[in-house]
């Protein structure tokens, strides 16, 4: 059957994967493709979350794929409200989270029992309502199916201990997780910071090429589970999980030469002080909500705040995923200027 096809490496695979089902854009119906050196992906129309060759392909469909394309179809609502129901939706280990929007809340139980029976392996769905606090928990609303908010989530081949309500977890990342831990080098020492239960650390350690791994943050249900997720990965790279306020580990801290910073609204303010810490020729993987219409003139302003051009540029930028309909979250890698 014809379909159009998102093409990407082979290398980035099972993050595309991933991103294009937490966006609902994965046709289920249609079989992946595997060739030499591409991955190639039936997708649905409307926008990617994430980029690659955009063509038009022939696939096999879905072995035993009876069911329906869509979650909505399985929704018992009318017509006119079937039309209103989101299409993303994301799933972090068997827990499947979805915005309803303020006009459908009372199709909530709808939703969720059409989304348990939707998703392969569901147990949980919830109404997710956002993030809040200074620890970014999840407000959530249980929808259809059974048992709490903590589940084991893959992503990247590696097996993350995550509880959806309690400490902040995001399955949108999982590209960012891989990318950040490819450019980790032989021996490097890496504090990843506001590091929540751990994600970057995990696939860089599991990766093994750094040195040392230091991790941060202030929530202790993050680092219990982080400590978890290390205990089952058992990775020869030493990490060190530590809980407490960044600002505060950041006074103490030695030099490294590589620093990750995910508070996306926040995080601004500790940038210099994380520049501080990275040496001559290291690096920050800083990420940040941006409005489209600022994109320009925020760069600047980042590399102003963490210490001006003479000393940072930005090597790398881009798109992680949209954020409202005129803000996304930007990563940016910045590199500091190798000392004469
Ligand atoms: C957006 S989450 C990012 C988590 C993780 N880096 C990831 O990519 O999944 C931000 C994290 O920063 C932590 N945090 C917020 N303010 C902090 C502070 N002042 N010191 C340490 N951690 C902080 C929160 O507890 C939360 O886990």
């Amino acid at each position: 059957m014809r379909s159009r096809a998102l093409r990407v490496p082979r290398s980035d695979g099972e993050a595309a994967r991933r991103a294009l089902i937490d966006a609902g854009s994965l046709r289920t119906d249609l079989r992946i493709r595997v060739e030499a050196e591409e991955l190639v992906l039936p997708v649905e129309d409307g926008p990617l979350p994430i980029s690659g060759k955009v063509t038009d392909e022939e696939f096999a469909v879905q072995e035993g794929h009876e069911g329906p394309r869509r979650y909505q179809d399985l929704v018992a609502v009318s017509a006119e409200r079937r039309a209103l129901l989101p299409r993303a939706f994301d799933v972090v280990g068997d827990i499947v989270l979805i915005r309803v929007p303020d006009g459908l809340v009372e199709d909530g139980p709808a939703i969720g029992r059409a989304l348990l029976a939707f998703v392969p392996g569901a147990r949980l769905v919830g109404a997710d309502e956002g993030v809040h606090g200074a620890d970014r928990r999840r407000s959530l609303r249980a929808l259809a199916g059974t048992g709490g908010w903590r589940t084991l989530h893959r992503e990247n081949g590696i097996q993350i201990d995550v509880d959806v309500e309690r400490a902040y977890f995001s399955p949108r990342l999982a590209r960012e997780h891989a990318r950040v831990a490819h450019a980790v080098r032989e021996g490097e020492t890496v504090y990843d910071l506001c590091c929540g239960v751990g994600p970057f650390a995990l696939t860089i350690a599991r990766d093994g090429r750094a040195g040392r791994v230091t991790t941060v943050d202030r929530n202790p249900v993050a680092v219990e589970l982080l400590k978890g997720s290390l205990a089952r990965l058992r990775p020869k790279v030493p990490v060190e999980v530590l809980q407490g306020d960044v600002e505060q580990f950041l006074r103490g801290a030695k030099p490294v030469d590589r620093a990750i910073l995910n508070l996306p609204l926040q995080g601004i303010k500790y940038l210099a002080s994380v520049a501080r810490v990275v040496r001559s020729g290291g690096s920050i993987h800083y990420y940040e909500v941006v409005e489209r219409s600022e994109i320009e003139a925020r760069a600047m302003n980042v590399v102003e705040r963490a210490g001006g051009s003479d000393d940072w540029t930005i090597v790398e930028e881009r798109e992680v995923h949209a954020y409202s309909p005129t803000a996304e979250l930007r990563a940016y890698t910045l590199r500091r200027t190798v000392a004469a």
